[in-house]
């Protein structure tokens, strides 16, 4: 058994609620990870040392509830690495909930003429759908690795990845099958713009995302998604794709609401999906229907920072009782960052979210966008994904943008 233990810990973001502090903040605290897995959590004072460290173990994860309860036992010559956290902060791994990140090519010219005011479209989707038809497996592989490792260094720990950049059988199990090798949650986006060759029969086009291209994809997915928007798919459309994907027992997730109002939070909820993204253009009802529900609204701040678009009002879901999660979206067109701090940064500076609230939506929020509850927490019996900041408080994520504040980083125990 190998267990680490970080310990002077100035700040402890668990994001187990306690005393009406969802981020669940401990001071001078200490973490024990046991196994790959969070075996204690609790003042440094009271860590367990290195001759307790088995038995606590196994006490810790036998009742997760008892947080800082151990039940101590002497054992022999047990090996433990102590990891002095010097004052700075703890939280856990970043969970991003939404990525598209097989594809070929990129769109910095698009970008370069949005900048001098040439306005976001979905149709460049389709540039990026021919440079991804083009490449070889092994370049989208070497690409996403790419990314792996890029998101890593910035604390993530956790990411979904879409596809819907191939939009043929093929290539959409191609891209599925690549995902699946780094990730576990894989979403299954044919429906995510209708492609050239299928302009002028999109039914069709409809029919094979329902049909064919579901069976070659589902193997490798978790979740099914949908482009409901005005120049992407109507609501009707939508519905159809999210039911084939129920029956393939896919979970359900939603891109909507990000160009204008429409249908896309409603049929979202309605579908019992886990999450609904992108949220901008919201109505009263829409902002309802997510409070009464299970349905997570996932926000991403990089596609406005990178389209100049208005942010979504973090600050109304919240106030509402919705919960609220921030991703990356990270994609060549709206969005090409994997940057999770500087989510955090411009939920805060932008859209009025407080620090905790933005580090929350980042970390416990993306895990209840994924329906996950072994991630996005630092507690016993989770996966000790931990990211020790070079800070004193989480507040420095948002305080010092842009900065590189991620000094290590853990996932199921080992150091990235
Ligand atoms: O989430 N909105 C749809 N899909 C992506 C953008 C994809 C692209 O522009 O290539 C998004 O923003
Ligand atoms: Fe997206």
């Amino acid at each position: 058994m190998s267990t680490t233990l970080i310990t002077n810990i100035g700040e402890l973001t668990t994001n187990v609620e306690q005393g009406g502090d969802p981020c669940g903040t401990l001071r001078d605290a200490a973490v024990l990870i046991a196994d790959g897995r969070v075996a204690w959590v609790g003042r440094a004072a009271d860590a367990p040392s290195a001759a307790r460290v088995a038995q606590a173990h196994a006490g810790a994860r036998d009742s997760p509830e008892s947080g800082a309860s151990v039940r101590v036992s002497t054992v022999g010559a047990e090996q433990m690495t102590t990891v002095d956290a010097a004052g700075r902060a703890v939280i856990p791994g970043f969970v991003d909930s939404h990525t598209h990140l097989v594809f070929g090519g990129d769109r910095a010219d698009e970008f370069e003429a949005r900048m001098s005011g040439t306005p976001y479209a979905a149709g460049g989707i389709r540039r990026t759908v021919a440079a991804t038809r083009a490449a070889s497996d092994d370049e989208l592989r070497a690409r996403l690795a790419g990314f792996v490792a890029e998101m890593a260094a910035q604390g993530t720990t956790t990411f979904e990845v879409k596809t819907g950049y191939g939009l043929t059988v093929a290539d959409e199990e191609r891209a599925a099958r690549i995902a699946a090798e780094v990730t576990d949650e894989v979403t299954f986006l044919g429906a995510h713009v209708v492609p050239a060759e299928h302009a002028d029969d999109r039914e069709t086009y409809v029919d094979l995302v329902c049909g064919e291209m579901l069976d070659a994809v589902a193997p490798h997915a978790k979740w099914i998604d949908v482009f409901c928007e005005r120049g992407a798919f109507t609501a009707d459309e939508s519905r159809r794709v999210l039911e084939a994907g129920a029956a393939r027992g896919l979970g359900l997730r939603v891109h909507g609401n990000q160009l204008g109002h429409g249908e896309g939070v409603t049929l979202a909820v309605a579908a019992g999906a886990a999450s609904v993204d992108h949220c901008t253009y919201l109505d009263d009802a829409d902002v309802a229907a997510l409070a009464a529900s299970d349905t997570v609204a996932t926000l991403l701040p990089g596609v406005e920072f990178s389209t100049r678009q208005p942010y979504p009002d973090a600050r109304r879901l919240i106030d509402a009782g919705v919960t609220v999660a921030l991703a990356s979206d990270c994609n060549p067109g709206s969005s090409f960052t994997s940057s999770m701090p500087l989510m955090v940064a411009l939920a805060v500076r932008e859209m009025g979210m407080t620090p905790a609230e933005a580090v929350w939506a980042s970390t416990a929020g993306g895990a209840r966008a994924l329906r996950r509850d072994d991630v996005g927490v630092i507690a016993p019996g989770a996966r000790a994904d931990l990211v020790l900041l070079d800070a004193p408080t989480r507040v420095h994520l948002a305080y010092r943008p842009g900065v590189p504040l991620v000094h290590t980083v853990w996932r199921g125990g080992e150091i990235l």
